[in-house]
């Protein structure tokens, strides 16, 4: 299984809307996917799905609950593990609490990959997501703030562990646009920082994903014939094909990182 986040620095650059439609994307090759709101300040993937949980990642701390009881079909051919907003601190959880959650990962297999949505910048739950992932996604949109802030995350992940990082620019306004965003980015993170930023792509700003929002249906389910789908889906083509693969990655592994002080 693989394991990624869609992480930004600055917020309200599209990670949810992102992660429902890379989730898609990815589970429409064939593969089985797990859609998780990491999101701890303001859960709202549900929302964005149109779905109304019935048990979310809380009752999974509690113990009340198994993660495969929790979990929840979509209708989108993915499935969706609902956030609880408000929760502590990941590090603060105590010893029951990160048992819990390791205890409840029996009985959940035959995922291909989990995508994590999380909140915006480096607060300690966001890192730990980053840093208990194989793949971390970069949001930026071209807007010079989120990009100052896309740099500033990408600085401190790489300050604590050098993992190969992945950009995907969001709302452009042509590829151009596009490029010199990437390009901005992959040389300040080569040269300054000793990292590699792979650009998976660009979206572009589309009228569509607003209204989808809207909605409650995601844009590559109400429009795949739309140019920014198809963008999409060329994204998550190329984040799955990567070259270090790690295969002995598992779910209990990655929330062992998660949750290991
Ligand atoms: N490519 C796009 N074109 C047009 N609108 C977009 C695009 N991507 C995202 N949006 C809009 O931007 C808004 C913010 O998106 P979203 O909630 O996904 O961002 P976020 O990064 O998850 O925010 P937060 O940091 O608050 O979690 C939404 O209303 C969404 O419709
Ligand atoms: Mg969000």
């Amino acid at each position: 299984m693989r394991t990624f986040c869609v992480t930004s620095g600055k917020g309200g650059v599209g990670k949810t809307t992102l992660s429902i439609n890379l989730g898609i994307a990815i589970a429409q090759t064939g593969r089985r996917v797990l859609l998780l709101d990491g999101d701890l300040g303001l859960a709202n993937l549900n929302i964005m799905l149109g779905i109304i949980p019935r048990l979310t990642i809380h009752d999974l701390l509690r113990g009340q609950k198994t993660l495969a009881q929790i979990v929840m079909p979509t209708g989108y051919g993915l499935d969706l593990v609902a956030g609880a907003s408000g929760i502590a601190e990941l590090a603060d959880l105590g010893e029951n609490e990160r048992r819990n959650v390791i205890r409840g990962l029996e009985g959940l297999t035959g995922y291909d990959a989990l995508i994590i949505d999380t909140g915006a910048g480096i607060g300690e739950n966001v890192m730990r997501f980053v840093l208990a992932v194989d793949e971390v996604v970069i949001v930026t949109t071209p807007h010079p703030t989120s990009l100052t802030d896309a740099y500033g995350m990408i600085k401190t992940i790489l300050a604590k562990e050098p993992k190969p990082l992945k950009l995907l620019v969001n709302c452009v306004a042509s590829s151009a646009d596009a490029n010199r965003v990437a390009d901005r980015l992959s040389k300040v993170t080569d040269k300054f920082m000793n990292g590699t930023l792979d650009c998976i792509g660009s979206v572009p700003l589309d009228g569509l994903i607003e209204k989808s929002i809207l909605m409650q249906k995601p844009h590559l389910i109400l429009n795949p014939g739309a140019a920014s789908a198809q963008r999409i889906r060329d994204a998550a083509l190329r984040l799955l094909d990567i070259r270090h693969q790690n295969p002995g990655s598992n779910l209990g592994r990655f929330f062992q990182k998660l949750l290991g002080k």
